[in-house]
């Protein structure tokens, strides 16, 4: 079953629209409606707050402000990870970011809580806030460690000295803007109480962060919070914690004692919830006539909120990339008052392989060499960094296969030389790398009496296939058929997991799945090997095969409903477990990764540079695929937001108040199907990396990202001979240094 290209088998559930969403769970009875009302300002302090007219309008039943909100839990530091803290609402009357909640209004309807949210009237003291990146950029401090734990700053042999004596250099500065996650499924909780429990309908990524957030925040035992989310549309990073959506409705929900929702609009999703920091980072690359890399650094200034600061770890992924004896990599930050900066898509990687793989396309240009061949040259034998081995690397293997069906050789040679009718024609190429991430995770796997699995763990389904790869690594384990295994997903009240983020869910959660089913397995073949009713009594449990509903030891066979009906007729359960990498010498003795390398063909029009990705091919080694279908999925997608990050994905500060300005998506570009043509591919190599975890398979849903939004930029600089280092590469700084049109 695993490695099979399943349906989705939440598939129809979706489709007919029986899958309930955080805002669509009526079973929790006739909610009220939250509107959230934000700052107008984006820094100072409220003077007056006057709630009279929104409290008499029709249909309200709260408004809660600083003035009436309750005593809440602190944020906690001491809690290591930043999605498990509590997250106080409406604290205080100082305001910290545009579009901060002030109020929470709270009616029978949506639209009267809307309304009502008109009539509240704010006065406030303007104070002087930093908001632009480019003013405070220089004003940075180094925080003590970057995302993910790990290091600000390295340093590996004698960068300068290194640098100075190369033959060939690169020496450049690309900047990366905002970018929100903005899942298709706004930010979304319905919280309604049950006696001195909450439940809590709601729209994440990490059900346990979600819980111990909730709890610390409103001073409840996280015994008596009960999460519940089997269906999310989408998280890439905006949902690995919560935020006010849910924090208010629990305060409005106890505070009324009635269930109630909130949801953020699309708008207030780009002021609520975090974004990926903008950034400044410097590549200095130093090679010989050879192209063999002397020395590489990357410096990285980033911007962060200054009460939860966030280093996005973007110059973390080149440690592992080239190999190179004089390395430096660092992280600065500058504090501005605007939203916190959270993980979005790929966090670090993704804007740091633009820039890296961009300045690597840079150097081939400069060396006269094919950036493939660049790349293979610069191929190291061990973790340059770490000086650890990799436990299973194939850059290569995809690089030369990527090539290959691409038809590289075909790539124009010079720059700006091809051209078909109005279109400049290019070709671009990068390397993909991405770090695998292991975590704590159990799950529960039970055997009813007839026959049929559930498996249960408050793992969520992001929309990433979770329900179809562990129904499949189910059915395998306890060799039933799909149909008789059914996945039970997202509920705190079930065994707890790391969640779906940092693309460790599936290999997580089905490395637990397949240890439950193998405690599952030798418990039945025990009972029944040593049981005088069986027919496979005095075999030897270790030729037994689980297939079809049977178990089969050499020509004894007895179905698995038998031996459980038999031995436990009210069913049996075992759990398996994942455990934490740091924990696992595996990922302390190797460099675990997945390897990419990405192809991209561009049209650039010659009079108004109007950019066209014509098609797109990456290869992919990732270990053992559990799904092809829900992997390709998983992986297209990846390399669509590097095209989103390239060419049109860029969130804008108004450096006068604070306020991002495209506040939605008319105005936040992101790839339409307009925008992608039907020739976009992404080929996995066979794979199975034994240094992972018992089953082989790593992490895929970031690693299409990486590195993805740099082939399309190095294609654009194929089509035209221009670099835009600035991203993303809108008409306006590619047009000027366009070659003028021959006669
Ligand atoms: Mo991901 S940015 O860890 O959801």
């Amino acid at each position: 079953m695993i490695g099979q290209a399943v349906n989705r088998v939440d598939g129809p559930l979706k489709a007919t629209g029986r899958a309930a969403y955080a805002y669509e769970h009526w079973e929790a009875g006739q909610p009220l409606y939250g509107f959230i009302v934000g700052a107008t300002i984006g820094k100072g302090r409220i003077t007056g707050i006057d709630t009279e007219d929104a409290e008499g309008a029709p249909g309200v039943h709260l408004v809660m402000t600083h003035r009436n909100a309750p005593a809440q839990g602190p944020r906690d530091e001491s809690i290591s990870f930043e999605y498990w803290r509590a997250q106080p609402m409406l604290t205080g009357p100082d305001i910290h970011f545009y579009g901060e909640p002030v109020a929470l209004v709270v009616a029978e309807t949506f639209e009267q809580a809307r309304d009502a949210a008109d009539l509240v009237e704010v006065e406030y003291r303007v104070g002087r806030g930093r908001f632009d990146f480019g003013e405070f950029e220089d004003d940075t401090y180094i925080p003590k460690t970057v995302n993910a734990g790990l290091p600000t700053d390295t340093a590996v042999g004698d960068f300068d000295a290194g640098f100075a004596g190369a033959e060939v250099k690169v020496d450049q500065r690309y900047t990366t803007p905002y970018e929100f996650s903005m899942p298709i499924e706004p930010n979304a909780s319905m919280v309604a109480p049950r006696g001195e429990d909450l439940v809590v309908y709601v729209s994440c990524q990490i059900t346990d962060a979600a819980r111990d957030s909730v709890a610390g925040t409103l001073m409840m035992d996280p015994e008596r919070v009960h999460i519940v989310t089997p269906f999310v549309g989408g998280g890439f990073g905006s949902k690995l914690g919560i935020h006010s959506e849910t924090i208010l409705a629990a305060l409005a929900a106890r505070t009324l004692d009635r269930p109630v929702k909130v949801t953020l609009t699309r708008q207030q999703v780009f002021q609520l919830v975090g974004m990926r920091p903008t950034s400044d980072q410097r590549v200095r690359l130093g090679a010989g006539r050879d192209g063999r890399l002397a020395a590489i650094a990357h410096d990285v200034t980033m911007h962060t909120n200054p009460d939860v600061e966030y280093a996005e770890q973007t110059a973390a992924t080149v440690r592992s990339l080239y190999a190179a004896p004089h390395r430096l990599t660092s992280h600065r930050l500058t504090a501005l008052d605007l939203p916190r900066g959270t993980d979005v898509r790929a966090p670090g990687e993704a804007p740091g392989m633009l820039s890296v793989e961009s300045a690597m396309d840079e150097l081939a240009d400069a060396l006269g060499m094919d950036p493939v061949e660049l790349r293979i040259r610069n191929e190291p034998t061990v973790d340059p960094e770490r000086n650890v081995p990799y436990s299973d690397r194939h850059l290569v293997e995809c690089l030369r296969e990527g090539a290959r069906r691409f038809g590289w050789e075909n790539r124009p040679a010079t720059p700006a030389s091809v051209r078909e009718g109005r279109w400049l024609i290019g070709y671009g190429m990068s390397a993909a790398i991405r770090g695998h991430f292991q975590g704590p995770t159990t799950v529960r796997v039970r055997l009813e009496p007839d026959g049929t699995a559930v498996i249960q763990t408050d793992m969520t389904d992001i929309g990433t296939g979770t329900y179809t790869i562990l129904t499949q690594v189910g059915a395998e384990g306890l060799g039933l058929p799909l149909e008789r295994v059914r996945v039970d997903l997202g509920r705190s009240d079930h065994p707890s997991s790391w969640g779906s983020g940092g693309s460790w869910g599936a290999t997580n959660s089905s490395t637990a799945v397949h240890r439950a089913c193998a405690a599952l397995r030798t418990r039945l073949l025990d009972a029944a090997c040593g049981d005088t009713r069986s027919p496979l009594h005095g075999q030897d449990p270790a030729e037994a095969v689980f297939s079809e509903g049977d178990v089969t030891i050499g020509g004894a066979s007895e179905a698995l409903r038998e031996i459980v009906a038999r031995h436990h007729p009210d069913g049996v359960e075992a759990e398996g477990q994942t455990r934490f990498m740091g924990d696992d010498p595996n990922y302390s003795n190797y460099s675990i990764n997945t390897y990419g390398a990405h192809f991209a063909e561009v049209g650039v029009d010659a009079d108004t540079a109007e950019i066209r990705l014509r098609r797109m091919l990456s290869v992919f080694s990732v270990g053992r695929v559990f799904n092809p279908k829900t992997a390709r999925s998983q992986l297209i997608g990846g390399m669509i937001w590097g095209v989103g990050a390239a060419l049109e994905e860029e969130a804008v500060v108004d450096p006068r108040s604070g306020a991002f300005v495209n506040r939605d998506f008319a105005g936040y570009l992101v790839p339409v199907h307009g925008d992608i043509p039907a020739d976009i591919d992404a080929v996995v190599l066979e794979g199975y990396d034994d240094k992972a975890n018992v089953l082989g398979a790593k992490g895929i849903g970031e690693v299409g990202i990486c590195g993805s939004g740099a082939a399309v930029a190095n294609a654009v600089f194929n089509a035209t001979g221009v670099r835009v280092r600035d991203f993303p590469i809108t008409l306006e700084k590619l047009l000027p240094g366009l070659p003028a049109m021959a006669a």
